[in-house]
């Protein structure tokens, strides 16, 4: 299976796709830069989907980072 980034993965719609989609058997990495979300998030996927994913504090409008 591919790896998908999920921009804003922390957020409301993005944290429900990471769910939808590691149900469905992709690995997802998280890219988010916490401007309205908190790392409490990740805990939160930890319990649901019983297992870590790869997090980037990052800026999508920052070509550098991303
Ligand atoms: N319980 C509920 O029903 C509930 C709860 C929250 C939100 N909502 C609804 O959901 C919608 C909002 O959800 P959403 O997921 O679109 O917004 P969101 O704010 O929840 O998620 C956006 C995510 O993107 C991140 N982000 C923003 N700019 C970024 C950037 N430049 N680079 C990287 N990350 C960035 C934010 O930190 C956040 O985690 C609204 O319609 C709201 O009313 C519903």
């Amino acid at each position: 299976m591919p790896t998908v980034l999920v921009t804003g993965g922390m957020g409301f719609i993005g944290s429900h796709t990471v769910i939808a989609l590691n149900e469905n058997g992709f690995d997802v990495v998280i890219a988010d830069n916490l401007s309205n979300s908190k790392t409490e998030v990740l805990n939160r996927l930890h319990t649901i989907c019983g297992k870590d994913f790869k997090f980037y504090k990052a800026d999508c409008c920052d070509r550098e980072e991303l």
